[in-house]
């Protein structure tokens, strides 16, 4: 615990914390989602395997800087993957349901999403308080804003693809 850190953290510091829990347990969800999906996916998704593991290591990635900023501020993520579903808000991911490239990216997108609403929530929480964890929500919501957008993009794609075979049926 980062004593300064602490004291120059504001009042919300508990709520703050209590947020920074919570993107921990979401991070740790959508990391083995990808991964699952990397390892699992079906039919033509499986040239999608190196995508799918790049975002499971961006999570992880993700995981690891929350949980610094929790270290900091004298807390530790819950060690207890049974508790993800719960903490995180997002539910069960049951990522054996998404094996096709569709509704993989699909559920990527609705997970990233997520993600979005949760960093943009524990910015505004820490705006001009909480400097340490306001910097840290920035950049993960940089990076949530940069995946829904390739994510969006590829859907796109293969949308323009269906289009043109229902026009050619
Ligand atoms: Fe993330």
């Amino acid at each position: 615990m980062g004593k300064k850190s602490l004291e120059i953290a504001g009042p919300n510091v508990d709520k703050n914390t209590g947020m920074l829990h919570r993107a921990y347990a979401f991070e740790m969800q959508a990391s083995h989602f990808f991964q699952y999906i990397a390892n699992n996916i079906e039919g033509l998704g499986v040239l999608f395997e190196d995508f799918f593991g790049e975002r499971a290591k961006e999570e992880q990635g993700h995981a690891a800087q929350l949980n610094d900023r929790l270290t900091q501020l004298g807390a530790n993520p819950t060690d207890d993957p049974a508790e993800w579903a719960a903490e995180s808000g997002v539910g069960k991911v049951e990522s054996r349901k998404y094996l096709s490239l569709r509704s993989s990216l699909e559920k990527s997108l609705e997970l990233e999403r997520f993600a979005i609403g949760l960093y943009n929530d524990l910015a505004k929480a820490t705006k001009d308080n909480d400097h340490g964890t306001y910097q840290l929500a920035l950049k993960l919501l940089t990076d949530e804003l940069e995946d829904e957008q390739t994510i969006e993009d590829i859907l796109t794609r293969l949308e323009i693809k269906d289009e043109r075979q229902k026009a050619a049926a």
